[in-house]
């Protein structure tokens, strides 16, 4: 039995959960019967896994933005990271998963082989996107697929993009629509929307204010954080929980984050810098989480627009 029959197996003998995540890769959750989320543990191929990253974060400052981190467990051979449920109330919530940074994956996860699928996601986006030649050949690589995700979204622009959106109606935004938000505007109107949504509770510009001051404490901790310094931050998310009784933002997505080069720790881990072979390169240094702290800086100034809004 391969993995995806041992996970449905699991599921059926009600081992696990299905658990209905807003983005990402959605076949990866599950629950336990505790209630706690299950994801699977994914492995690079470098080697280091996701568990191995949250394990040494929880024993640094950054520890508080992160879900709690209760281990491994291995059910019929899939390894799955054990983790604090951070929207497990049974209340109307809001949520919404934010990628920071301007570059948002790894070399290591680059892939030169031409793809006729990755072409026809692109052109889904924008089909002015493509090159002549790759008109032509109706086949882009991955690599050139992930660094136009980048430069078409806000990533590269803002160092961050609202990956998804749950509003409290259940209402899900759709991820060919948030895929096409490319301007500091669309995404102003995306967070006011999400501050929005929950205010026959409370007043969006309340829910302005108290992100503001979560993320101006997550900033101030990454900024005193051993771990902050050594690791380079790829393809992390920030996400907002917004209920009755309950605004929350936390960080997670830690499967790309890795040693930088010259940190005290390990060098060889670090695999973060630009393809050489682009069209569609960026001038800024990768060996520094300079852009994750402008993405969390663009979101103060983001909602301190949003809240002038209301
Ligand atoms: N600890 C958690 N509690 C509740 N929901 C979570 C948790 N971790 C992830 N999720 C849900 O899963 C989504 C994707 O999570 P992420 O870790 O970014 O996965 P991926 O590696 O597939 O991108 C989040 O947007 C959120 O909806
Ligand atoms: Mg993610």
């Amino acid at each position: 039995m391969d993995e995806s029959q041992q996970i449905k197996k699991l599921v059926r003998t009600n081992t696990i959960h299905a658990f209905d995540a807003v983005c990402g890769h959605t076949k990866s959750f599950y629950t336990d019967s505790d209630g706690i989320i299950l994801k699977k543990n994914s492995r690079a191929a470098d080697g280091i896994s996701e568990a191995e990253i949250m394990k040494k974060l929880m024993s640094d400052v950054l520890h508080v933005c992160i879900p709690s981190y209760y281990g491994i467990s291995n059910l019929n051979g899939v390894e799955f990271i054990k983790m604090e449920h951070l929207t497990s109330t049974n209340n109307e919530m809001s949520i919404m998963d934010v990628k920071l940074g301007s570059k948002t994956y790894l070399r290591i996860e680059e892939n030169n082989k031409l793809r006729a699928d990755l072409y026809q996601k692109m052109i889904k986006v924008d089909e002015t996107a493509p090159t002549e030649i790759e008109m032509k050949r109706e086949t882009i690589s991955k690599l050139r697929y992930l660094d136009f995700r980048d430069c078409r979204s806000t990533s590269r622009k803002l160092c961050f993009r609202v990956e998804g959106i749950r509003l409290t109606t259940g209402e899900q935004l759709e991820k060919e629509y948030l895929n096409r938000i490319g301007t500091r505007e669309e995404v102003a109107s995306l967070l006011h929307l999400f501050v929005s949504s929950i205010q026959n509770e409370i007043d969006p510009q309340e829910v302005c204010f108290q992100i503001i001051q979560k993320l101006k404490n997550i900033r101030d901790i990454a900024n005193q954080s051993i771990f902050f310094k050594n690791y380079k931050f790829v393809g992390t998310s920030l996400l907002f929980i917004v209920e009755a009784d309950r605004i929350d933002v936390k960080l997670i997505d830690f499967a790309k984050v890795r040693a930088m080069v010259n940190s005290s720790t390990s060098s060889s881990e670090s695999q973060t810098d630009n393809p050489s072979n682009q069209t569609h390169q960026s001038n800024h240094s990768n060996n520094n989480n300079d852009d994750w702290l402008t993405g969390i800086e663009n979101l103060i100034s983001s909602f301190q627009s949003s809240s002038i809004l209301n």
